[in-house]
């Protein structure tokens, strides 16, 4: 049985090492303070990620590469590799195949508690935290969907437990796909996942605009069509995230190998005290700051 599983771009290697920055230094900082550390990784993928690396050719100063394969860590190895360890980890995702690969991954570390849910990630979320006390425990959560898959009443529960960090992972190719330029394209379908993800219809009078202009024959034209470009999306969803979570950080905006932008990547705090917001919130700016290219980094854009 292959456990390939190939995703991903330059944005990938980003974005795993960001959450595995955070990860280090939120088990460093906490696990002398809370016996209870989890990491839950909602979408885990297989523990291991597949990428096909371009060759080139030889120039007059480097020997030419042949292309090949490489396996790299993903997300639910990373969080394993992590020192000091976390005292639980659930992984969960909806394909067989990948959870059969998780459970090989966890046999490789045969002192950790390590769980595999397979199912849909926001079912198995609110199972999961519906059945703990989340006093006196510590989490973070990785939701890294390919798509929208994320409901807002996942997030909901998320921010209900005060105790979950959750970096979550937007996709903005997929909000602009959903979010047809003409209105009269807007199906059902797409209206109601971007109002599972978003939790509101609002998206929709915020994102369209009809604008009636008349001519000089004095024929009235009217104009009905999306003026909201993945910059607004972005921020309209920092602005639902603000309104659950008691922090959110500017995310981190990730682009494909030709610099179209794909995702967004929040960090989103559930605990209301100070003190847990101070240090989610120094760790992960420190973090993304660090990420940024050096020229938007000057502008203070992302
Ligand atoms: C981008 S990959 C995750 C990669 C992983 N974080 C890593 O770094 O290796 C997305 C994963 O989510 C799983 N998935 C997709 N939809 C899901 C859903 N609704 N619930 C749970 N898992 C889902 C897919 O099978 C896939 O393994």
């Amino acid at each position: 049985m292959s456990t390939d599983h190939e995703f991903g771009s330059l944005s990938t290697d980003l974005k795993l090492s960001v959450v595995e920055e955070y990860l280090r230094a939120f088990t460093l900082a906490l696990h002398s303070k809370f016996p209870e550390l989890w990491y839950i990784d909602a979408f885990a993928g297989t523990g291991e990620r597949t990428v096909r690396v371009a060759g080139a050719i030889a120039t007059d100063l480097l020997p030419a590469l042949e292309k090949r394969i490489e396996r790299r860590r993903g997300s639910a190895r990373i969080a394993l590799d992590i020192t000091p360890h976390f005292s639980r980890y659930i992984f969960m995702d909806k394909m067989r195949r990948h959870c059969a690969a998780l459970r090989c991954l966890a046999n490789e570390y045969p002192d950790r508690s390590i769980d595999i849910v397979r199912g849909d990630a926001n079912e198995a979320i609110k199972a999961e935290l519906a059945s703990q006390r989340w006093v006196g425990k510590r989490a973070v959560m990785f939701l890294d969907p390919y798509g929208m898959d994320v409901a807002w009443s996942t997030l909901e529960a998320i921010r209900k437990t005060e105790a979950i960090d959750v970096w979550y992972l937007v996709s903005l190719a997929g909000m602009f796909r959903q979010a047809t330029h003409d209105p009269k394209k807007l199906t059902a379908d797409k209206r109601a996942a971007l109002t599972r993800m978003l939790g509101t219809d609002g998206w929709e009078d915020a994102w369209y605009r009809r604008e009636q202009s008349t001519d000089l024959l004095g024929q009235v034209d009217e104009t009905h069509q999306r003026v909201a470009d993945v910059a607004a999306m972005e921020q309209f969803v920092g602005k639902r995230l603000a309104s659950l979570f008691p922090k959110v950080l500017p995310p981190r905006r990730l682009r494909n190998d030709r610099g179209a932008p794909m995702f967004s990547l929040f960090l989103a705090i559930s605990n209301p005290e100070p003190k847990a917001i101070g240090l989610a919130t120094r760790i992960g700016n420190h973090i993304l700051k660090a990420s940024m290219e050096p020229a938007s980094r000057h502008k203070g854009g992302h």
